[in-house]
């Protein structure tokens, strides 16, 4: 089968290879092997290809923190799903075409399913609902600043905010993105710049900002808090830039603001297993409804690896960067 290896930590598609490796084999008991349809490129993935991500293993080793697939052998013992279910992968190590993993790692979604979504189910949809409820506790009514709006998980936070009655304010890099984000459910749209906090105003009509959603983090931060009202929380849980956040003393001391961040593993962790499938069934049903969705601008085979990953890493993009390894999805 084939299986990218990360041979070299630095340029992300210097560093990759789609090799030729032995197939998984059948299961042990407890085990499930599925085909691997499709996995997206995440800034996540990029960056554990340069190296700066947390993980950091030795090489080779094989990225991808998502995929869907279809089993095709269970082992004994294993009930919850069966070959022909489409799954997705709550493990690592998925740009591959076969994989084969622990029987309680593995989480059915319905048949009807558009495949590239349910490639894109695992991290960021549940990070978009759990930025909303775990960090403050949102009212309807209540206004929620984010940046990277027209990102995957900017544009879930948006559709996820609606039906809650939480109103969002959508920090993006170019004004030709806000019809498609209007068209979502975004109350406002506003292009980041050093004046943030006096376009904020103005689209708010001066309404307290609890929570301010931040993935680029460096000088954005700060601009996001000044937007944000005396006491609201700036949660950072990415960076498009590479920097670390930076806050202003005079937001941390007397605004009273606080800076927190969150990982989704470390949201799920506090969750029983029961309480983890239940939010991906909610969410799968979301997206097999079309109630969530993330635009996909192309879908590689897995051989062009290289260049599926340099593709990730532009700007502008319309949407994900898709891999089917086993054929066209
Ligand atoms: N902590 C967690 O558990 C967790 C989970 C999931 C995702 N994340 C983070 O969430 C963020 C979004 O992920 P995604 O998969 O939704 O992304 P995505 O769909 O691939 O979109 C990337 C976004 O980043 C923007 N961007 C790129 N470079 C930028 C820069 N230098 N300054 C400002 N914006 C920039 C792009 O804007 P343009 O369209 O203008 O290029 C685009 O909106 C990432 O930082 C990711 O690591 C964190």
């Amino acid at each position: 089968m084939k299986q990218v290896l990360l041979e070299r930590y630095g340029q992300p598609e210097e560093g990759l290879r789609c090799a030729d490796v032995p197939d998984v084999g059948p299961p042990d008991a407890g085990e499930v092997v599925f085909e691997v349809l499709a996995f997206p490129i995440n800034p996540a993935d990029v960056s554990f290809c340069r190296g700066s991500y947390r993980l950091k293993p030795p090489l080779p080793a094989t990225p991808g923190a998502e995929c869907v697939g279809r089993v095709t052998a269970v082992g004994a013992g294993v009930t919850h799903v069966r070959p022909g279910d489409l799954v997705i992968n709550l493990q690592r190590e998925n740009w591959a075409q076969q994989r084969r993993v622990k029987g309680d790692d593995v989480i059915a979604v319905s048949a009807g399913v558009d495949i590239q979504q349910a490639a894109m189910l695992r991290i960021n949809p549940p990070t978009a609902l759990l930025l909303l409820s775990d960090v403050v506790a949102l009212k309807p009514g209540d206004w929620v600043i984010q940046n990277v709006a027209n990102s995957a998980v900017g544009r879930l936070v948006i559709r996820l905010a609606k039906p809650r009655g939480v109103k969002t304010i959508n920090v993006v890099r170019r004004e030709s993105l806000f019809g498609e984000l209007t068209a979502l459910g975004a109350d406002a749209c506003v292009v980041d710049g050093p004046d943030l906090a006096e376009a904020v105003k103005v689209r708010t009509h001066g309404a307290p900002v609890r929570l301010g959603l931040d993935a680029v983090s460096g000088r954005a931060t700060a601009r996001l808090s000044a937007c944000l009202a005396e006491g609201g929380v700036v949660c950072n849980y990415g960076s498009m830039t590479g920097e670390d956040p930076v806050m202003s003393r005079n937001a941390l001391i007397s605004g009273g603001q606080t800076l927190v961040g969150f990982i989704l593993g470390r949201a799920l962790g506090t969750r029983s297993l029961e309480q983890v499938r239940a939010i991906y069934a909610d969410l799968g049903q979301q997206i097999a409804k079309g109630n969530l969705s993330a635009p996909v601008e192309t879908v590689y085979p897995i051989e062009d690896i290289k260049e599926a990953v340099a593709h990730a890493q532009r700007a502008e993009r319309s949407g994900k960067i898709l891999v089917a390894p086993n054929g066209p999805v």
